[in-house]
């Protein structure tokens, strides 16, 4: 009996050490992936947290989404943001400058985590203060916003228009 509670005893030991010894290096690994905020991935660091995670690629700017953007930002984005000015959020124009389209893509369509997780929109949050809502697009509706404030930027740098900090390459 005491031989069989002593080799209970060794197999317990055995598979604790097993179990441990299996688990231990694997949540390091997965610590020592990332030095990054938060454990963030690269990709997130520079192009946010949310439904986009690859590069997209971009055109021309093509007008008929520009339009469609336009009307869009018009009806969701103006009761907080203006081009040129600082109001509820930061003034957009330039804002395709200082941060990667696919960043700006996460920020529409993920604005809750991007705000409590990506270190740039926690930033943001601290300053501005109030947190943007989530207002349910589709990957297509942002783009078409995205091609709006590709449009802006560009007619911006075309007629040397001044925009409200944070803007060129202020990251
Ligand atoms: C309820 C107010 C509100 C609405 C509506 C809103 N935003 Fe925002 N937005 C903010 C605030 C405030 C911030 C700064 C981050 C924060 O505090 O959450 C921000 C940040 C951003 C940023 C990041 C800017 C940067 O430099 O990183 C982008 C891009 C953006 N908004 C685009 C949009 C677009 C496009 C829409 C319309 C679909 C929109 N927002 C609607 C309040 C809003």
């Amino acid at each position: 009996m005491k031989y069989f509670i002593s080799l209970l005893a060794v197999a317990a030991f055995l598979s604790l050490t097993a179990c441990g010894g299996d688990k231990a290096p694997k949540a390091e690994a997965q610590k020592a992936q990332s030095n990054n905020p938060g454990g963030l991935t690269d990709f997130q660091m520079e192009n946010g947290i949310g439904p986009v995670t690859e590069k997209i690629v971009l055109g021309d700017i093509d007008n008929a989404k520009v339009k469609l953007g336009e009307e869009m930002f018009k009806a969701k984005c103006a009761p907080c943001h203006k081009l040129d000015k600082r109001f509820v959020g930061p003034a957009l124009r330039y804002v395709t400058e200082r941060r990667t389209p696919e960043y700006i893509l996460n920020m529409i369509l993920n604005p809750d985590q991007m705000v409590k997780e990506h270190p740039e929109a926690k930033k943001m949050l601290a300053e501005y203060l109030s947190p943007m809502t989530n207002m349910n697009l589709t990957v297509d509706q942002a783009k078409d916003l995205l091609e709006y404030l590709r449009f802006a930027d560009k007619e911006g740098r075309d007629k040397n228009i001044e925009a409200d900090p944070p803007f060129r390459n202020q990251k």
